[in-house]
């Protein structure tokens, strides 16, 4: 039967890892890969997390089941973090995820049992899409990003909401727009929502980068603002990034629900979801989230660390803005200091790119996304060179 199978398209990120490794120049940069990496180019695991794995390896008694759902102790703490303390909580009902990709395959699974269509932005994480058309969603980009000015193309993205018909369901990133780094303001999440609501569109929101923006608060606010008006909203969350626990595949999938029987029949139903596909998320890095989020000194140790995760971020957005600033004298490049998150695209072409990864050893991947804290501090000048050299 093999015989008959032709080998899927190979990932691009995953290829692009495996060619800089075998990349034996010195100084070679990788800003392809989307995890976060401190100033030595290190992706380190979290002191609050080492902490909490003492405590779990100390005191976890047994390995038995969790349950379809995880642990509701974690689902609590991780809604906290997300909702916030004024949201309708007797509305909502949470369910621990592997990862955010879990998240994301039990709520579209789920969804897609309610409505076909999915609206999802252009450009948008390769994954969302993927993951829409395996539970059978048929996928409609709606225009998101203005590449001339770095920003979102909010009329032309509010165009095409208001011509979604009734149930279908909207994917929407929470904060830190993968791959552009262009976020909503408050004043478009409002209009947003007024769509939403008028249509009678389903809200999915993808939140995978929560205190890599503003702040873990402030990058709440959309979720948050949401879940204050909107009837009902599927949130697909992940702690990979904020946690730094990538390989432990933790997430959190959460729905709103009109009525707290409403909500929990909805969770029983994407319960049904992860039952048929995983059956029931991994503990580990759970247990490590909730261990901190519970405890008030290892939590504020915590929000340090995503605070100084953070503010590398914004400070390299800052270093690169002005470093093109200064070399292309124009203010073309302002918006890598606007625009929020580890990504943004620097608008280049595919061969562009390719040059980038061929004659300065700067990989990065095709559609010019680039993980900002791939790079060192004294490496801005020389990427800031390289792509205006590439551009001509
Ligand atoms: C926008 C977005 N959503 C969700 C995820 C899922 O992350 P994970 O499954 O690793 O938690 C990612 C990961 O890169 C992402 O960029």
């Amino acid at each position: 039967m093999f015989e008959t199978l032709q080998a899927p398209p190979a990932d691009k990120i995953l290829s692009l890892i495996a060619a800089y490794a075998a990349d034996p120049r010195e100084g070679k940069v990788d800003l392809g890969v989307g995890v976060y990496r401190d100033p030595t180019g290190a992706t380190p695991i979290l002191a609050s997390v080492r902490e909490a794995e003492r405590r779990l390896l100390e005191t976890q008694k047994t390995k038995a089941y969790l349950g379809i759902a995880g642990d509701p102790a974690f689902c609590k703490a991780v809604q906290t973090l997300i909702f916030g303390t004024d949201a309708p909580h007797d509305r909502l009902k949470a369910l621990q995820t592997p990862g955010g990709s879990g998240a994301l395959a039990i709520t579209m699974g789920f969804a897609a049992k309610l409505s076909q269509r999915l609206h999802i932005p252009s450009p948008s994480w390769g994954n969302h899409a993927a993951i829409a058309r395996s539970v059978g969603f048929e996928i409609v980009q709606y225009p998101y990003y203005d590449a001339a000015t770095g920003s979102v193309n909010f009329s032309a993205m509010k165009a095409a909401l208001e011509k979604a018909a009734e149930g279908d369901v909207i994917l929407l990133h929470g904060c830190c727009h993968n791959p552009t780094g262009a976020d909503l303001n408050k004043d478009q999440w409002a209009e947003v929502a007024e769509i939403l609501i008028a249509r009678k569109l389903l809200a999915l929101v993808d939140i995978a980068y929560q205190g890599f923006g503003d702040g873990l608060e402030e990058d709440g606010w959309s979720v948050r603002y949401l879940a204050g008006r909107l009837p009902e909203m599927l949130v697909a969350s992940s702690c990979s990034k904020n946690f730094g626990i990538y390989r432990d595949r933790t997430g959190a999938a959460f729905v709103l629900g009109k009525t707290a029987e409403e909500a929990a029949v909805a969770q029983a139903q994407i319960m049904v979801v992860a039952r048929t596909s995983y059956s029931m998320p991994p503990d580990h890095g759970a247990a490590v989230v909730r261990i901190i989020l519970e405890d008030e000194a290892l939590a504020a140790q915590w929000r340090d660390e995503v605070e100084t995760m953070r503010q590398r971020i914004t400070g390299l957005r800052k270093a690169l803005s002005e470093a093109f600033r200064l070399r292309t004298n124009s203010n073309a490049y302002d918006f890598l200091m606007e625009s929020r998150g580890m990504f943004s695209l620097i608008g280049v072409t595919e061969a562009q790119a390719r040059r980038l990864r061929e004659e300065f050893a700067i990989y990065l991947v095709d559609d010019g996304r680039i993980n900002i804290a791939g790079l060192r501090e004294d490496q801005v000048e020389t990427f800031v060179e390289a792509v205006v050299t590439v551009k001509g």
